[in-house]
């Protein structure tokens, strides 16, 4: 950090790792590799369950320059807060599955009184000079609850999820009460520009609100900015994660195994917002039509479980598995097996050497806001025989990657097409495609997301941006 920098104090649901632990989840990754760099606390929920919930005391751990302090929540606020609001309504509705998401007032009450207490926990800790940058649907609320506890310094907010388009939002009972609560927020930060303009748009239709200049937004008298700041990964680092040794081994033990085979590999939480099942009959297609590639092509899905409490989820990996059985049952012989799914962890530089072992990496998500996967893919190539990505056009990292081969993942032939393309697809292709994209992904790192938005919160405010804070 440098000198004369105010402290940070990032807020998520999720706290960590800062270390190189499998974990699955963008938000964990953008936000340790850009923590690290500065330094700060970071605080959010322990993972933990415990009688006393969100008045259960602090505990902090110091891993270097970065200081993690969680609390617990209840039983009955993991289910309201975490399994109900967050994750039974905001994030279906947030990735346009207005068909998945459910509505209920208890929910909605847990949720509300989650953030006011995570709130209130967090404010003795803070000190006006400090900038204070809250993370995700998790915690639309808290900004608006840390002014009621009496907090003075900058507030921004990031969402790592879409922004659905306004016709979609204004479904959810309380969109008025969230937008207007994010009001406190100096500044709002969203993964793309569709994102940011889905936003603008409700506050104009819906709250009166007005557009000016400078990415800013003007509802009543509150004036605050509203831009957009893609994530990215720590490229450097990721891409010497990629040729440590351990990265070494799965990359030799994924080749052995593959022999004269091209390896095609999918990274994803098993989620119904990544296209799995749409991806699987893509690569069932694929066998249908371009039959040349049966015995000679493998796709490993690694698909860790993830909030596998909801229903959703557990129907998602059922079909999945279904999926995954169909098409072996079709099409493998005694010494292949097209399709393997896993749903496994593995530490980063594993998972580094993995995807250079493929030719191919399918990304390829119904809705996504960024998608680290697609960059880390990139990061971990090298010149001499770089992989192909195949990319949804709903995935946030389409904006930065428009040399991937674009997809639209509801079309199974599209996605079939796209893979029989990467497969044959020429080295000096291959190699052109690859060189824009790195340049790309090591431009927008996690640390120039984080010192962009972190520049835009310092001088919020000033300026052209009128009163703030209040
Ligand atoms: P999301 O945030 O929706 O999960 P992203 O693609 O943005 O999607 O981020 C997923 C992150 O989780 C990536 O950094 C990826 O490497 C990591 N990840 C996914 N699966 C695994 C796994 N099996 N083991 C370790 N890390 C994983
Ligand atoms: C996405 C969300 C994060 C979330 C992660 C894992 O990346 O943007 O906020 O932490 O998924 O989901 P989980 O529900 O396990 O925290």
């Amino acid at each position: 950090m440098a000198e004369g920098h105010r402290r940070l104090v990032a807020v998520s649901n999720r706290v960590g790792p800062l270390n190189d632990e499998g974990k699955a989840g963008g938000l964990a990754v953008g936000l340790s590799d850009a923590l690290k760099r500065r330094g700060g606390l970071w605080f959010g929920w322990s993972g933990n369950t415990s009688s006393k919930g969100t008045f259960s005391e602090a505990t902090t751990e110091v891993e270097g320059n970065v200081a993690m302090a969680t609390i617990d929540m209840s039983e009955e606020e993991l289910q309201g807060f975490y399994y109900g609001y967050a994750n039974r309504s905001l994030w279906p509705l947030l990735h346009y599955r207005l068909d998945l998401a459910e509505f209920d007032r208890q929910s909605d009450r847990i949720y509300r009184s989650v953030n006011q207490r995570f709130a209130a926990r967090l404010a003795p800790m803070l000190d006006d000079s400090d900038l204070v940058w809250m993370h995700d649907y998790h915690f639309f609320y808290m900004g608006s609850e840390l002014r009621q506890c009496g907090f003075k310094g900058k507030i921004g907010f990031f969402l790592h999820i879409p922004f659905c388009s306004p016709e979609i939002f204004t479904a959810l009972p309380s969109s008025h009460d969230i937008v207007r609560a994010m009001l406190a927020y100096d500044v709002i930060g969203f993964q793309t520009d569709t994102d940011r303009r889905n936003f603008a748009n409700f506050c104009v239709r819906e709250l009166n609100g007005q557009k000016l200049p400078g990415h800013r937004l003007q509802v009543g008298d509150r004036i605050i900015v509203a831009d957009t700041f893609p994530i990215g990964i720590d490229a450097p680092g990721y891409a010497r994660f990629a040729v440590s040794p351990e990265a070494g081994e799965h990359e030799e033990m994924v080749r052995e195994i593959a022999g004269d085979r091209l390896q095609i590999i999918g990274v994803d939480r098993m989620d119904y917002s990544k296209g799995l099942v749409e991806r699987f009959r893509g690569f069932e297609r694929l066998l249908e039509e371009y039959p040349e590639n049966r015995g000679t092509v493998q796709f490993l899905q690694v698909a860790p479980l993830s909030r596998s409490e909801l229903g959703a989820y557990v129907e998602l990996r059922r079909e999945l598995e279904e999926l995954a059985g169909h098409i072996n049952g079709r099409f493998a012989t005694l010494d292949w097996t097209p399709l393997q799914i896993m749903t496994r962890g593995f530490t980063r530089r594993a998972l580094a050497g993995i995807y250079r072992a493929a030719r191919a990496c399918l990304v390829t998500p119904l809705r996504d806001g960024m998608n680290l996967v697609a960059k880390e893919y990139i990061a971990a190539q090298d010149s001499d025989d770089p992989g192909v990505l195949i990319l949804s056009r709903f995935a946030g990292a389409k904006a930065e990657l428009p040399d991937a081969l674009i997809v639209n993942p509801y079309s199974t032939d599209d996605v079939a097409r796209a893979i029989q393309r990467a497969l044959t697809m020429p080295l000096d292709e291959r190699r052109r495609r690859w060189e824009t994209m790195r340049d790309a992904v090591f431009h927008g790192t996690a640390a120039h997301w984080c010192d962009s938005f972190l520049d835009r919160l310092e001088r919020s405010g000033r300026d052209e941006d009128g009163p703030a804070g209040e």
